[in-house]
């Protein structure tokens, strides 16, 4: 059977030109970075290469950029690390009801340390209101975290309208552009961000590697103590063959970005209208227009999303209910109920997103099997038979 893959904001295949590259720093250029001789030298040019190439899709400095394990420690990085290095101007942070895990759980654990957190409401697109941002903010404020766009429902946030907010008060910014990096245009400057959380495996890039950007002059803590590595900001012998894949992925990203993301815009729309046409009782989620270009994202009331993603699974097609790290869950996502839907329509809910190797023959054959497939859980489902 042949797979159809739709879930891209979870991971995204690596693409073979980023394997090929990383190949060659697993095998023959094993180097450590840090070694003088050739060999590590070889390593260390490559990763410089890369810290450009990563630069270059933000429209940042290279010397702006540190390679990280990947999106969560990027989060953890850039909201601890301001968090502690301004204890002495405040202990205040705002933040929003739908972030990823990654910033909500440091957050929290921030808060157990003594520190303040607002968490702002959505409206019902899952929209943050830059004016909720102003009211926030104290004189006790020194970080603002607001997610660039939402990897359940897709909707893409307000950044620049918050970016001038948080600069005319003197606050430091943080965005989690995990989604967005490599799929839609991005800007530091544009953004008036400080602080922008990438991870390589959402553009084609491995896992387990990612970055934070940090404007020069923001003042924070580094992430792991140790040598000397990414100009002592975060210790630890650099991971050569991800970091280098990740840049070529970043280069890739950058020559296809906007032909990529007409061609899914595409893709998205004729899901989405065929769902809804097809489907009664189905509600999309999210901005309509102001989304990511890969998101699909409905609840179908009546249905548990678990069974249908089994029962997509059965048919050879990949999806899922929510963020991947919360799949496993049985917990209603924090994202849905925030924007106001409720615990059942939470649980009825499916995210499909799109990629590079999707085709509309794919998109036909999505549409050909999920209203059979909702139709004969509806047939079954106590949901339903409770309602009428
Ligand atoms: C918005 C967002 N932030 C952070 C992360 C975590 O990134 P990583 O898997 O690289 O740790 C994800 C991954 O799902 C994400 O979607």
């Amino acid at each position: 059977m042949r797979r159809i893959y739709l879930d891209h904001a979870a991971t995204t295949p690596t693409d073979p030109e980023v394997a090929r590259v990383m190949s060659l720093y697993l095998t023959d250029r094993f180097g450590n970075p840090s070694s003088t001789y050739s060999y590590g030298q070889e390593a260390k040019k490559a990763i410089e290469e890369a810290r450009v190439q990563v630069a270059e899709l933000i429209g940042a400095r290279d010397d702006e950029i540190v390679f990280t394990s990947g999106g969560t420690e990027a989060d953890n990085f850039a909201v601890k690390g301001v968090a502690f290095a301004n204890e002495n101007k405040g202990n205040h942070l705002i933040t929003t009801s739908i972030e990823h895990h990654a910033v909500i759980e440091t957050c929290k654990f921030l808060e157990r340390k003594g520190f303040r957190v607002t968490y702002l409401p959505v409206d019902v697109y899952g929209l943050v209101d830059p004016s909720d941002v102003k009211k926030a903010i104290t004189n006790k404020t020194i970080l603002i975290s607001v997610m660039h766009a939402n990897n359940e429902v897709g909707t893409i946030e307000p950044i620049t309208e918050i970016g001038k907010i948080a600069k005319e008060r003197g606050i430091s910014f943080h965005t989690d552009a995990v989604q967005t990096v490599g799929h839609i245009p991005l800007n530091v400057d544009e953004l008036g961000v400080d602080l922008l959380s990438m991870s390589g495996h959402k553009l084609y890039g491995p896992k387990g590697v990612g970055a934070l950007y940090v404007r020069k002059g923001t003042k924070l803590v580094p992430f792991m103590h140790g040598g000397e590595q990414e100009r002592r900001w975060r210790a630890g012998t650099e991971n050569a063959p991800g970091i280098i894949g990740f840049g070529r992925a970043a280069e890739l990203a950058r020559r296809e970005m906007s032909n990529e993301a007409e061609r899914l815009t595409y893709l998205r729309d004729k899901l989405i209208e065929g769902i809804l046409e097809r489907i009664h009782h189905t509600h999309l989620n999210g901005h309509p227009s102001g989304r990511l270009p890969n998101n699909v994202d409905v609840t179908f009331d009546f249905v548990e999303g678990e069974s249908i993603v089994l029962n997509l699974d059965l048919e050879g097609i990949c999806a899922s209910t929510g963020s991947a790290c919360s799949s496993s869950s049985l917990e209603p996502s924090h994202v849905l109920l925030a924007m106001g839907l409720s615990p059942e329509q939470a649980h009825g809910s499916l995210r499909l997103t799109l990629g590079k190797w999707t085709t509309e023959e794919m998109i036909e054959q999505v549409l050909d099997v999920l209203p059979r497939i909702i139709g004969k859980l509806r047939a079954i489902s106590p949901l339903l038979r409770n309602h009428r």
